[in-house]
């Protein structure tokens, strides 16, 4: 018996999530002096500069002590910048941590869980690892002004007795796709009662389009909302592994009795508790990010190629040939970008809107690997 067939018959079905490449390791393989990350849709303006004072400041005499488990000073402040009750909310090891515990707390074997066909990879993952059947409901067409978005009427259609769970991630990771308020609105009041549905903002704080709904403001919609949310993305603490998930306080409580008791540490407690105050930070970024991002979806434009409209900090681009000898030629000059084969979009790369310098530095690799001979 192989060892595999020891895993619970989920698990056997999974395969690990593909974290993309760590730049260090592969810039010592490739001989490179440095590289250029855009893989992984972090953020290069970085944290708050209040955050970056703070953790300095530290001598790390803590170290020794268990964090707060109840993290009381990071939900008040959360709970303040939300306007919500502090008990509403659940702290993960990223907010992947809290996909994952959604699932583990209220998906049993044999439940569906519905989701997008693009949707976030953690979707399937999550629901394979509890045993649950993932059901991924066909998306969009790619020539609609939601390209490869969710089709809210056929996740509609795909729920029953059995779904117990919903993803959706708004926008979209990897498409860039979002659901407009009066879209999500009229797809949560079809949601039935017995199911929990998560709406995943990891890219919350990136967006700027009025019709993109803060989905904290459609929770009275439905019972069993949670919003997930990150300290990785637009708060620039990627490192620090800390998310954050807010749902009726009720729902929190249950999530309280599987997560894992001191899952987020002392110093990212202490840095989340800065950043999410400093809310001008989160919006000087937002803006420079809206402002790359329409750069650089224009500069891909003009190389002929389809760019997904995007909400985040990253755009879908599909060569329309097979795009794996562009990510290996882009590595080759130090670029990193996401290959998409995993989510069955082989002639599609997504790239992080990068700083405008790395953006440029993005371009004119581009242009040169399209001016190759890759055959
Ligand atoms: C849509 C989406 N949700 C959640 C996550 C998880 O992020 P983290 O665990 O760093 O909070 C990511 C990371 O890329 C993402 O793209």
């Amino acid at each position: 018996m192989r060892i595999e067939q020891l895993a619970a018959p989920g698990v056997q079905k999974l395969s690990a999530y593909d974290p993309g490449y760590d730049p260090e390791t592969i810039r010592q393989m490739l001989g490179l002096p440095r590289m250029l990350e855009l893989g992984s849709n972090e953020n290069g303006y970085g944290p708050s500069p209040a955050v970056t004072t703070l953790l300095k400041k530290r001598d790390f005499a803590d170290a020794i002590r268990y964090p707060d488990a109840g993290a009381r000073k990071l939900k008040q402040a959360i709970a303040q910048r939300w306007n919500v009750d502090p008990n509403a909310v659940t702290l993960g090891n990223g907010s992947h941590e809290l996909l994952v515990l959604i699932a583990e707390t209220f998906v049993a074997p044999g439940d569906e869980v519905v989701f997008p066909q693009y949707g976030f990879a953690v979707f399937k993952l999550a629901a394979l690892g509890s045993g649950a059947v993932p059901v991924q409901v066909a998306t969009l067409p790619r020539d609609g002004n939601q390209p490869f978005g969710a089709d809210p009427d056929a996740m509609a259609a795909a729920l029953g007795p059995k779904t117990k769970l919903v993803y959706l991630a708004n926008p979209n990771n990897p498409t860039g796709t979002w659901w407009d308020r009066t879209t999500l609105a009229r797809f949560l009041v079809r949601v039935p009662k017995h199911t929990v549905i998560v709406i995943d903002e990891a890219y919350r704080e990136y967006v700027d389009e009025a019709l993109v709904p803060d989905a904290l403001s459609l929770a009275d919609l439905h019972p069993h909302i949670v919003v997930t949310r990150t300290f990785s993305k637009a708060h620039g603490l990627a490192a620090l592994r800390i998310g954050y998930a807010i749902s009726n306080p009720a729902l929190a409580a249950v999530l309280e009795r599987t997560r894992l008791t001191f899952n987020v540490n002392l110093y990212a407690q202490a840095a989340a508790t800065q950043a999410i105050a400093d809310v001008a930070h989160v919006e000087r970024v937002r803006a420079a990010n809206a402002a790359e991002r329409a750069r650089l979806t224009a500069g891909l434009k003009e190389f002929g190629l389809f760019v997904f409209p995007s909400q985040g900090n990253f755009v879908l681009v599909d060569f329309g040939r097979p795009a794996k000898p562009i990510e290996d030629a882009l590595l080759k000059r130090g670029v990193i970008v996401r290959p998409m084969g995993g989510y069955g979009l082989p002639t599609c790369l997504r790239i992080t809107v990068g700083l405008p310098g790395e953006n440029e530095e993005l371009l004119t690799a581009v242009a040169a690997v399209l001016a190759e001979d890759l055959a």
